[in-house]
């Protein structure tokens, strides 16, 4: 079963494939989207070991001259030091203009070769075939590129659209549980976003999504991508609309940044992040009993956290929310529900009202 979708952004449209067995095929499908048979492909030392081989195959037997490139498997990997690698490989193995970079792994992945192939002679094509539930989700849609600064996550970036996007879900196989859990955050917080018949899928095929089901993995993922790229497609560059995706975020990437990065996965941190952030339109009178309880019951359901831990102060919280790059003019722009499948975007909450919304999440 495979589903073909397409992001359209004009002149950078691209087709998203999702479906099994895509690996051992990927060579057919890239030839109509590059006009040189030379490719490097990028990936992290777990990827490499597990996907690489039968991605390698089916790129040479249909007779490309491939290249590639391990990088060390984690956050850090987003680095001046492996961007620079990249680049040199790129140069050594005579890349041109049209060429195709491929980044073959997790959202770290995406965004380091992403970012590589966006300056590279000002921007090759590249191609993502993202391995993780959150890259296959969220990350490797939308052209964000980026590799991070010692002083702030995503600091050094492109926006750079890739030629396409491969997701076989036969990859989550080998993804750890707490994984897949964290990484299903983004269609949840996607269903409450805009699409209330999503939420409702998960709500339906729990089980079967964390089972692997590889006909409800189809479905969900697709849907979060066809969410993700009518976003996209409105706001290429987010300069409105596009904020909305964080719903969460600004609680969580607090969390995140406040619990130095190793406390919770990223998806763990919007999952509290979207609790504060309902709890907070409760209070505001914008969002009802009734949907904050369901939100919190499929999020407990899906074995997501939602409380915040004991160590932290709803002050401290609040404080790190204002560091948030996505912070606009020192004011705090939050997306708040207002049911399941609707949000709105406020910059005019005060802290006392988010202090007290905090307080009521430990
Ligand atoms: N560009 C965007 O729009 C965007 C959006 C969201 C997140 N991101 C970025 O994505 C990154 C997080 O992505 P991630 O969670 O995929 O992290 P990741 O790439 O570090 O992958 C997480 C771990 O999973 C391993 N892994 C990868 N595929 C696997 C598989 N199939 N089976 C088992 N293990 C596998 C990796 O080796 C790594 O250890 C962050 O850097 C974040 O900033 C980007
Ligand atoms: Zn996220």
């Amino acid at each position: 079963m495979t589903k073909t979708l397409h992001v359209e952004l004009g002149d950078n449209s691209y087709p998203l494939i999702v479906g099994t067995e895509l690996l051992n095929g990927v060579g057919e499908l890239l030839i109509p989207h590059t006009k040189s048979n030379k490719v490097l492909i990028v990936s992290d030392a777990f990827v490499e070991t597990h996907y690489m081989p039968v991605v390698l195959n089916s790129l040479k037997n249909v007779g490309f001259d491939v290249s590639t490139i391990e990088v060390p498997i984690g956050e850090e990997s987003k680095s001046f030091a492996q961007f620079s690698r990249i680049q040199n490989s790129l140069v050594k193995h005579q890349l041109d203009r049209g060429s195709m970079l491929i980044a073959l792994g997790g959202g770290v992945i995406g965004d380091l070769a992403g970012f590589a192939a966006a300056v590279y002679m000002r921007g090759i094509p590249y191609v993502q075939i993202p391995t993780t539930l959150q890259a296959q989700v969220d990350a490797s849609v939308g052209g964000k590129t980026a590799i991070n600064h010692p002083k702030g996550k995503n600091l050094i970036g492109a926006f750079h659209q890739p030629k396409l996007v491969v997701i076989d879900v036969d990859t989550l196989k080998t993804l750890p549980l707490r994984d897949i859990r964290a990484g299903l955050i983004e269609v949840i917080k996607m269903g409450v976003i805009r699409d209330e018949p999503l939420f409702e899928r998960v709500e339906e095929n729990l089980e079967a999504i964390l089972n692997l089901d590889n006909t409800a993995l189809i479905e969900i993922i697709s849907q979060a991508c066809v969410n993700k790229a009518e976003i996209v497609a409105k706001d290429e560059k987010e300069s409105g609309l596009r904020m909305v995706l964080n719903y969460g975020h600004t609680f969580g990437h607090a969390l995140e940044a406040l619990t130095h990065y190793t406390q919770y996965r990223h998806g763990e941190a919007v999952s509290i992040g979207m609790n504060c952030a309902a709890q907070l339109a409760v209070n505001l009178g914008m969002f009802s009993e009734t949907d904050f309880q369901r939100q919190r019951a499929l999020l407990k359901r899906a074995k997501l956290p939602i409380t915040l831990p004991s160590d932290l102060t709803p002050e401290a919280l609040c404080a790190a929310m204002y560091l948030d790059k996505k912070t606009l003019g020192g004011q705090l722009r939050l997306i708040l529900p207002t049911r399941i499948g609707e949000v709105v975007i406020r910059d005019d909450v005060n802290d006392q009202h988010i202090l007290e919304a905090i307080a009521q999440c430990f």
